[in-house]
């Protein structure tokens, strides 16, 4: 018997994924729902790639033109999509995917587009059997209701797959279960793909039968025991949250050991699109999400969300929410700071409590420090943008933008209304309204007199007779 596996670059893979998933109750296709930051799809493609297998065909049919759209963002090299419509069973969704499988590949390794949680070195195992041998993955289930039971004979060899559906009461008892993943030679496959009939309570083909004609025609199909949680389908939206709470344990775990602190695994949630270098922290109540990056030695949190946001080394974000932005090293944020798309906070800066910046960037160590508002503005070097100052960007039909030079000083309370230039080293007093550009080093007050009348809160009240 041939022991040698077949090169991983004549190994094609088959990912079904043309099925409905009416269980999840969405106008979305199933595959393309998301599990911890990443598509149930891109997950099954994600374990996939570092096999370097020579092609990946994914069958689309439910939705097909979103599902291959999908499928082809991944960027994955090899990848086609193939479209079965109608969609009669999986035998037949592996008898259209062949149709695209080059003549050079000589084994065939079929996954569901439905299960997460795989891993590649569970691939890996099927795509490495031996040429000559076929190979199905298979679990333990405390519950196997709904799926394929594995029928194995007095030599331990598999020999037939029930389905639930189509099982008797013995078989019902069985508790291994075939995960609907396998390992074909090419030529085997192409020979038995044709002829399966549909036969069953379904009336659908099934790919199973190519296992049970293997057995009969005396080849052997290796049923390979992985972990259950390896192979969980996800087939409803509780499961959804399942797998997503596994995947994310999972990533905060290899964060942990490459040398982040969790201070909660279980109430921090991180996607695993999200990099974090060595010696950040993360502190409760953190929702980080997209393409997130952690610089090292960042604290984020308590309760803070990041999304798409670049965390320079060193900087700290408490109690936030950041979206698309970009934080430079060894900046502060929060608590309580919104910083909206394309906010970019230069080295030690500070954003600063109820404060919310949008399109703006604020130059290496300048201060937004309390309650403001930063839209449209470019702001540069050793700024103090003071309490309360705010950008009047908006006039209610277009927005205009602010430019504040490096060094100058914004009062509190200031109004600036855009289109406005203050120049370098200027000074803006407290309580003006600006409304013309102000001068590098000079010195703008733009706010009326104050009046001063002695004695009118006493007689207000009554106090001291008026005045003749
Ligand atoms: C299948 C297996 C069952 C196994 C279970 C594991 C068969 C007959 N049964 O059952 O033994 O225990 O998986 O999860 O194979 N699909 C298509 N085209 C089709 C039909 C299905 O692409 O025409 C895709 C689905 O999108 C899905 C996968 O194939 O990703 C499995 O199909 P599904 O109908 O969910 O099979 P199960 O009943 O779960
Ligand atoms: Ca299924």
């Amino acid at each position: 018997m041939p022991t040698e596996s077949t090169p991983r670059d004549r190994v094609a893979a088959v990912v079904m994924a043309a099925g409905k998933g009416t269980r999840l109750r969405s106008s979305r296709a199933k595959v393309l729902h998301e599990a911890a930051g990443r598509s149930l799809l891109h997950h099954v493609l994600a374990a996939l790639e570092p096999l370097g297998l020579g092609q990946v065909v994914v069958v689309v049919g439910h939705q097909a033109n979103d599902v291959a759209t999908h499928a082809d963002a991944f960027g994955m090299a090899g990848l086609t999509t193939v479209v079965q419509e109608p969609q009669l069973g999986t035998g037949h969704a592996v008898e259209v995917a062949l149709t695209a499988v080059a003549r050079d590949m000589d084994k065939v390794v079929v996954v569901n587009g439905d299960v997460p949680l795989l891993t590649s070195d569970v691939l890996a195992a099927l795509a490495d059997t031996p040429a000559g041998v076929a190979a199905m993955l298979t679990a333990e289930m405390d519950d196997p209701t709904g799926y394929g039971r594995v029928l194995r004979g007095g030599d331990e060899r598999v020999v037939a797959i029930v389905e639930h559906r189509d099982a008797s009461e013995d078989q019902r008892a069985v508790r291994e279960v075939n995960a609907g993943m396998y390992a074909f030679d090419r030529a085997g496959l192409d020979e038995r793909i044709t002829a399966i009939d549909s036969a069953n309570d379904q009336g659908e083909r099934y790919i199973t039968t190519v296992v049970e004609h293997l057995v009969a025609d005396g080849s052997e199909v290796r049923g390979l025991l992985v972990p259950v949680e390896s192979i969980a389908g996800v087939n409803d939206r509780e499961q959804l949250a399942e797998v997503g709470t596994i995947l994310r344990r999972r990533h905060l775990g290899a964060l942990m050991r490459s040398g982040v602190t969790v201070i909660d695994p279980a109430a921090t949630w991180v996607d695993v699109t999200v990099d974090i270098e060595p010696e950040a922290h993360l502190l409760p109540g953190c929702l980080v999400t997209g393409a997130t990056h952690i610089g090292a030695g960042a604290v984020v949190g308590p309760h803070t969300t990041l999304h798409d946001t670049e965390v320079g080394a060193g900087a700290r974000v408490a109690q936030s929410s950041c979206d698309t932005a970009l934080i430079g090293e060894g900046a502060t944020v929060g608590p309580f700071a919104h910083l909206r798309p394309g906010t970019e906070l230069g080295t030690r800066g500070k954003i600063g409590a109820f404060a919310e910046v949008k399109k703006s960037t604020i130059g290496a160590g300048s201060k937004i420090p309390h309650l403001s508002y930063v839209g449209d503005a470019t702001i540069g070097a050793g700024v103090n943008f003071a309490c309360g100052a705010v950008t009047v960007n908006y006039d209610g039909v277009g927005k205009y933008p602010t430019i504040i030079g490096d060094g100058a000083f914004i009062g509190c309370d200031t109004m600036l209304i855009a289109p406005v230039e203050v120049g370098p080293g200027a000074y803006v007093a407290a309580g003006s309204t600006i409304t013309d550009d102000v001068p590098a080093d000079a010195l703008a007050i733009a706010r009326s007199r104050q009046t001063v009348k002695e004695g009118w809160a006493a007689r207000h009240r009554g106090e001291e007779p008026a005045p003749d």
